[in-house]
């Protein structure tokens, strides 16, 4: 009789993981666990495998070959597959909505993020961002869903990213909230990967004596979880053509449109796998990524890794060169995320590395470290890193008014507040541009307030013989609609 605790399978499970830790040189996760209890070790070894630890290690050695990092100055250049202003607007916009209308175009969130800026304490889609109303995230981008479902004549799917960390709050949001008014069987949430940190001698770390420190994938992870999660297979089997990609950040964004599915699926102008929305950036500082030319193929640099000389550099008439700021809308055909996913979890995009406090335990001393100062990296993959992969990627300008109201940080800069003035702004706009008269002062600021659904207006010619709208309004008012 053996004088271990464990059984005879858990002792095997265990000399398995530990040949198999021992071959990628990460065998001191398991030396500590002799004192462990067999329902301990059961937990241990079931996250190694859930995180599959073999596959993450070599994923980050072969990543780390085609780890991020910026090439020489000279060969970067400002992005030119740039569309402003098309003049088939109109031709376009019939497309997409032809084919939105079919059932062929779905929504796609991602909402993996912890809103560690916004210091929210819950998932990110439930902050209130609707400037009157308070209605949160999720429900303005369900709204939004509905009205095209209404619209089409049929249920639009919605698919949405969570990470480990608030996949269950998220689900417990929507069910609170009975779904916002959607079909439960239309909308389909699965959590995103992780990676495995490391300390500075490159070591993975135990979280607990029966867990391992671990960050979500980064929203880059969004496309090798829409294969592991059998989203992919659901999209194909609904006939579903086009993924709608946006942040949960964002309330301002058009979860569905036309214009832009029109122009990706226009083969003069782009592939059709992979095009993006893009803003002129408000100053050299704004935390942006770019849109970039780097060896004639379109790509974003992250505002932290764009060189302050390109960042500053301006053309002859003082515009900014590289002024074409990512506000991370994108579409992606299926077939692509089928095409670049298929080999498995390396979908071929770089890691980007961040140093960062990672708490950890210390099995020897049998005690947790909050460390003072960064002690380890975390490994991130960013969606835009798929745009090179696309055989050709457009890039459409649109306005920040109308599409980007960011809330991410508590105060100031892309704060609830100035996410409220922008759709505040955006909604006197539109009645004004569906001839309705809007309170104004001489210089322009709005004297009344007014929150319009997606229910009620998608665009503003919704609004030119719209029953909800009040027939004068007057300084002072405010208004939800
Ligand atoms: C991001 C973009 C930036 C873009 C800006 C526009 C990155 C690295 N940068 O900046 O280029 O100009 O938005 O607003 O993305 N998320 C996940 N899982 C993760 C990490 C993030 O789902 O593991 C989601 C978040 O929920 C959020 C979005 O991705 O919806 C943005 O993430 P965040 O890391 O906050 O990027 P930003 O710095 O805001």
């Amino acid at each position: 009789m053996s004088d271990s605790p464990f059984s005879e399978e858990l002792t095997a499970r265990l000399q398995v993981m530990r040949a198999d830790l021992e071959s990628i040189g990460q065998s001191h996760l398991l030396e500590h666990v002799e004192g462990h209890s067999p329902e301990c070790l059961e937990s241990l070894l079931d996250r190694c495998d859930e995180i599959d630890l073999l596959s993450a290690h070599a994923f980050i050695e072969q990543a780390s070959a085609s780890e991020f990092e910026a090439p020489p100055l000279d060969r970067i250049t400002p992005a030119v597959s740039i569309s402003r202003h098309p003049e088939d607007e109109e031709d376009l916009r019939t497309r997409g909505q032809q084919l939105i209308d079919a059932g062929k175009v779905a929504a796609f969130t991602v909402a993996g993020g912890q809103g560690t800026r916004l210091g929210w304490n819950g998932p990110k889609g439930s902050y209130p961002a609707a400037p009157l109303t308070g209605k949160p995230l999720f429900r303005l981008f369900a709204e939004q869903i509905q009205a095209a479902g209404r619209s089409a004549g049929r249920k639009i799917p919605w698919y949405i990213m969570t990470s480990p960390i608030n996949d269950a709050e998220t689900r417990a949001f929507f069910r609170d909230n009975n779904y916002f008014g959607l079909d439960r069987t239309d909308i389909f949430m699965f959590p995103q990967g992780v990676f495995p940190s490391c300390d500075d001698a490159g070591r993975f770390m135990l979280a607990s004596p029966e867990s391992i420190a671990v960050n979500p994938d980064g929203h880059g992870g969004s496309l090798r979880a829409l294969r592991n999660s059998g989203a992919i297979e659901d999209m194909q089997a609904r006939g579903i053509e086009q993924i709608s990609y946006f942040q949960v950040d964002n309330p301002s964004v058009r979860a569905l449109d036309p214009l832009f599915v029109g122009l990706h699926l226009d083969a003069q102008r782009s592939s059709g796998e992979m095009s993006s929305k893009m803003i002129p950036k408000s100053s050299p500082e704004e935390k942006v990524g770019v849109f970039c030319s780097i060896d004639d193929r379109t790509c974003v640099i992250e505002y932290s890794d764009l060189p302050e000389e390109l960042a500053e550099a301006r053309d002859d008439r003082g515009e900014l060169r590289f002024i074409a700021g990512s506000i991370a809308i994108h579409l992606l055909s299926v077939d692509f995320v089928d095409r670049i996913t298929a080999k498995g979890a390396s979908v071929g995009l770089p890691l980007h590395k961040a140093h960062k406090k990672v708490p950890h335990y210390l099995p020897n001393e049998d005690r947790m470290v909050s460390p003072d100062a960064p002690n380890a990296t975390k490994f991130e993959m960013f969606i835009f890193d798929a745009i090179p992969l696309a055989a050709r990627s457009l890039v459409y300008e649109t306005d920040r008014v109308e599409e980007f109201a960011p809330i991410k940080n508590a105060e100031g800069v892309d704060s609830a507040r100035s996410s409220h003035e922008l759709q505040l702004e955006r909604a006197a706009r539109w009645l004004e541009n569906a001839g309705h008269w809007f309170p104004r002062n001489e210089d322009g600021t709005r004297l009344a307030d007014v929150e319009i659904s997606a229910l009620t207006a998608m665009q503003p010619s919704d609004l030119e013989a719209c029953p909800d709208v009040p027939e004068s309004i007057s300084a002072g008012d405010q208004l939800a609609i």
